[in-house]
Formats: structure tokens, sequence, C-alpha cells
């Protein structure tokens, strides 16, 4: 049977993404969805949050791991505007607007809440990884040249559409499971808010990426360069180029039942990049490197698994 879509819930599949807008994507545009997502969407205040848990005990069973990752990955949102800034030396406005006004806002807010919510279920507060890495540093230093510069943007709204769709699938599995069990507090008052902000981020990387394609900002050499980064340096969400976090990642993946259908995932979170980057390879589904990367997490999980029952101890 052909694949349609990941299952999120008995009989319900997550939708698939819509087809890349053939009109223009224009500055403009871009800047009016930044603009409506700020109206839209204020931070979620800490005091909304109803933290009534009929049973934290198999809510932290089954999901613990999961709202631990979520937690970190949504607080390292400070170490994702640093990495910006050291990449992106003449961010424009919308960019600024969006990061300053709406992204960082929001997601820090995600992070808190799910923070807070994981000291409920009794688990330690979250450790976020706020160092920028070396190589980031080193491929900023070399984008003060604008060629390179443009080659980095592209990299970074491509891995700002990964990651947010990735936030979006994973929102979505955990809030059916979280339903399931019974808990309409956590998912009505945190989940379902939080779930809500993330396609609008999505859509703001999508839209930048497409419109450097569409636009012919880079030359063939400089699509040539993007390809082989990213393929160098793809990582899931949250995984930051670490083993003992792309081992949690693959805690996450098994927990919210992805590894169903992992090439359906992949493809899912690989969409704009398969159509932007990768369109003269017909028929490619997702680049291989997605897959490679979430066999990799769920491998390591297994052996982290395999490593702890063998312990002595
Ligand atoms: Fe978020
Ligand atoms: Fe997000």
């Amino acid at each position: 049977m052909k694949h349609a879509g990941l299952l999120c819930g008995p009989g319900e599949r997550i939708p698939k993404l819509g087809f890349m807008p053939r009109q223009l994507i224009t500055p403009r545009k871009i800047a009016d969805h930044v603009q409506r997502l700020g109206e839209l969407y204020p931070p979620i205040a800490l005091d909304t949050v109803d933290r009534t848990i009929k049973n934290p005990t198999a809510v932290a069973d089954r999901y613990g791991h999961v709202i631990d990752y979520l937690a970190r990955v949504e607080l390292e949102v400070d170490r994702n505007v640093l990495e910006l800034l050291v990449l992106l030396d003449d961010v424009d406005d919308t960019n600024k607007t969006f990061y300053q006004a709406v992204w960082q806002p929001q997601e820090i807010q995600h992070g808190l809440i799910l923070d807070r919510l994981q000291q409920d279920l009794g688990r330690t507060p979250a450790e976020p990884h706020l160092d920028v890495s070396f190589k980031i540093k080193i491929l900023g230093a070399l984008a003060t040249l604008k060629p390179v510069q443009d080659v980095a943007k592209l990299l970074y709204f491509f891995t700002g559409a990964s990651t947010e769709r990735q936030a979006v699938l994973a929102y979505n599995q955990i809030n059916h499971g979280i339903t399931a069990l019974g808990e309409t507090a956590i998912s009505q008052t945190i989940l379902t808010p939080i779930k809500q902000q993330e396609p609008g981020h999505f859509a703001f990387y999508q839209m930048s990426a497409t419109a450097m394609i569409q636009d012919k900002v880079l030359k063939p050499w400089q699509l040539f360069l993007a390809r082989v980064l990213r393929e160098k340096s793809y990582n899931l969400v949250g995984t930051n180029a670490m083993n003992g976090y792309k081992a949690d990642m693959g805690g996450v993946v098994l927990d919210l039942g992805l590894d169903a259908d992992l090439e359906g995932y992949a493809r899912e979170v690989g969409r704009v990049e398969t159509r932007l980057l990768w369109a003269h390879h017909e028929g490619l589904q997702f680049p291989p490197y997605i897959l490679r990367a979430l066999q990799e997490s769920v491998d390591l999980y297994r052996e982290r698994g395999l490593a702890t029952a063998a312990s002595p101890l």
C-alpha cells in the first residue's frame, strides 16, 4: 500500500505538506507572515497552564523521556540565536523581527513550560547545551565572505525547516498519546498551544529557503557546496552532532512510534530540501542522509540499552 502520511492516532494521519507555492515568495509575503505570527500567537504565559496531572507515574513512564528531550531542545533556542548571529552577519529586518519578536520568545516559553512539567513529573530539570560549536564558528568566519554567506543562509533555512517540521510531528504524536492517557490538562493547556505555534515557524523557514532558490541567489557552485555541507553536517533536531544526544533522540523516535515507518518520517522531515536542493535527482523521495541519521540514532539508543543491561551494576 502506498504510504499516505504518518499515523498519529487511530485511523488518523498527519496531513502531508501542501504543494510548494507556485506563486512567487516575495520579501513582503515573508514579512507579512512574520507579522501575522506575532499578532496571532503571543508567547504562552506560564500561568495559563493547568498543572493537573491525573497519573504522573503513567505519564513519566510513557513519555518522560520525550518531555525531557523536548524541554532541553526548546531551551536551547538561545544558543540557536547565537548561531544565527555567528552565521548571518547581515541579518535583514524580517529575519531580525522573526527571531527577536516571534521565534525566540515563543520557543523559550515552550522550554520553560515543558521544563516545569518534567519537574512536576518528578524528573530532573533540563540542562540545555548552550555552547556554540567550533564547526559553527568556523563556518561563521568563512561566511563573512559574501558567496559563503549565501550558502550559510540557505543551510540555516533548511535546518530551520527540518527541525521545525520534526517539532510539529513530535508534538502531534505526543499529544495523541497524552490524550489517550486521559491527561486533558497537559494536552489542552500545554501541548495543544505549543503545537499551534510550530507550523508558523516551519512556514517561515520554508518560505525563506524557497525564495532563495526561486530568485536564483546561488550559483551552481554554491548549490553544490550547499549539498556537500548539508550531507556532511545534517543533524536531527537537538542532537548537536553528539552521540549522547543522538541516542536520546533514538529513544524519542521509539517512544513516539516513529520507527514503524522511518522512511515515511524521513520523507516528511526532508520534503523542503528534497524539493529545493535535490530537485535534479528525479524521483528521490528524501535525501539518504536523513534516514541515515534516524537509523544511527535508533542504533545508538539500542546499543546504550544493551550496554546498560550488560553492566554488572
Ligand atoms: Fe517550540
Ligand atoms: Fe518552533
